[in-house]
């Protein structure tokens, strides 16, 4: 279908400057666009290469009306623990006011894009859980990065699908269809910046758990 050519971000930059940008602007995305950003998450792996997966463009009003109630019920019960969370810690107290605009501004979003898989199996034991999400992360990365290309700006929400039923009910989705991610796609308003990790030796040991072999002093 494509040409990629507005996608020529070296591989490096987009993946460090790849991050959950909320503050978006209502101007619209080409339903073009957003259909190459599809394309190129399907490259990405499925187990057994089965594809199991299907996506809901949502640009209605309506639509995009009910999750967000869906989104704000979640949001305030899951806010005062994430307050709690925050106290005296001046990066996870941003992260809350950047979510809190994110639940404000939820029907502002020119675009979401659903991300489902084709399924309806419970998650366990944890290897089903692990190919069932596993064979949908991988493309909602692709998107994620082909978006970081072009310069829109996109996040992860699963808020917003806390309820399955009610997400089913609001899509139109049969039972078979389990929606697993919602990403808000829009220019940005602010700038994509470099994101915060752990470095890698912490994380990272040698044959063993516990051997931090590569751990800076
Ligand atoms: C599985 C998953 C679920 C998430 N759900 C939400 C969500 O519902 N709402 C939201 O605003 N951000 C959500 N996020 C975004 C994370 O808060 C964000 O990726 C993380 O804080 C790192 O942000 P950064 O890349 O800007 O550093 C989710 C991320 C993941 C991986």
């Amino acid at each position: 279908m494509s040409d990629y050519k507005d996608f020529e971000m070296p591989l490096a930059e987009a993946m460090t400057t790849q991050r959950a940008i909320r503050r978006l602007k209502p101007d619209p995305v080409d339903d073009a666009l957003v259909l190459q950003l599809i394309e190129l998450a399907l490259k990405g792996p499925t187990a057994q290469n089965q594809q199991q997966w299907e996506f809901i463009v949502v640009k209605d009003p309506e639509v995009k009306r009910k999750l967000g109630r869906m989104n704000r019920i979640m949001w305030r019960l899951y806010r005062p623990f994430a307050r709690r969370a925050a106290r005296n810690d001046v990066k996870a107290e941003k992260l809350n006011r950047a979510t809190e605009w994110g639940v404000e501004h939820f029907e502002d979003v020119p675009v979401y894009v659903v991300a489902c898989f084709r399924g309806n199996r419970f998650a366990f034991p944890p290897v089903v859980a692990a190919s069932t999400y596993g064979s949908i992360f991988p493309a909602v990365q692709n998107l994620l990065l082909a978006a970081r290309a072009v310069g829109l700006g996109a996040n992860i929400n699963t808020m917003p699908l806390w309820s399955n039923f009610a997400a089913r009910r609001i899509l139109g989705l049969p039972f078979g269809l389990t929606p697993c991610v919602m990403i808000p796609l829009g220019w940005p308003i602010g700038r994509y910046g470099p994101t915060t990790r752990r470095p890698v030796g912490e994380v990272t040991s040698l044959d063993q758990y516990g051997n931090r072999a590569w751990q800076q002093a």
